[in-house]
């Protein structure tokens, strides 16, 4: 077995959200490959249900989504509320993209919904906790991938634009309208000073959130 440089601990606290991003990449694309099939591979789901779906969209492709979700909110947001909201999609955009480098893009997670049906036809009697826990599945997965990404050396966000862009999104990476888009995490190269003045990671104190008996 062989070990990556950073331990699980560490990767835990070095994960941020970071906005500051740019097209660059710290690895080379078959890494964030390698990343992704181990999510799919060893992240555990709900009665082992499978129901994740990761569509990994590198540079043009990073593009294209944020295209496509700019082009929809455009008629969606009204016009002085645009001029936020576009540079927000241009914020993300800037993640990836055309740039020479090697650059990656960002994941979109899916759930499917057959294994889900499966499940409450083969264990009825918890037929209406399957969708919540095939949400819990998906959130698995996206933290394992934003932390294992951050520890690779990428900045990342996690975004929520859907379900606005799922028929087009459909149409152009081939992806089956019956599965629901949960989330979107986006990595790149982080700017200079990009985690200076991050907000306060803990400010519940600890005692108000962990509560540990029998020690
Ligand atoms: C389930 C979940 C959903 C989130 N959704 C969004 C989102 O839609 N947009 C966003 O910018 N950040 C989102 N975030 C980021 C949180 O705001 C952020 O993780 C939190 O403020 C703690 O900051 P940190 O990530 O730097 O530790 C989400 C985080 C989680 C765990």
């Amino acid at each position: 077995m062989t070990h990556d440089k950073t331990s699980f601990k560490d990767a835990v606290k070095h994960r941020r959200t970071i906005y500051q991003l740019n097209k660059t990449s710290p690895v080379e694309d078959k890494k964030i490959e390698e990343i992704a099939r181990l999510a799919i591979k060893d992240v555990p789901s709900s009665f082992n249900s499978q129901s994740t779906r990761l569509v990994v969209l590198l540079k043009d492709e990073h593009d294209k989504f944020w295209d496509i979700v700019k082009d929809i909110l455009k008629v969606h947001v009204p016009e002085d509320k645009w001029e936020h909201t576009g540079q927000r999609i241009q914020g993300f955009r800037n993640a990836y993209g055309t740039a020479s480098s090697t650059s990656p893009a960002f994941i979109l997670f899916y759930e499917a919904p057959e294994p889900i049906r499966k499940l409450q036809t083969s264990f009825a009697q918890y037929a209406d906790k399957f969708p919540t826990w095939s949400q819990h599945t998906s959130a698995m997965h996206q933290y394992m991938l934003w932390t294992a990404l951050e520890a690779e050396g990428f900045g990342c966000n996690l975004q929520h634009y859907n379900p606005l862009p799922d028929q087009k999104a459909s149409a152009e990476w081939n992806i089956p309208l019956d599965w629901s888009l949960t989330a979107q995490l986006v990595f790149g190269g982080e700017e200079a000073g990009a985690r200076e003045n991050l907000p306060t990671k803990s400010e519940v104190p600890i005692e108000e959130r962990l509560f540990i008996h029998g020690a």
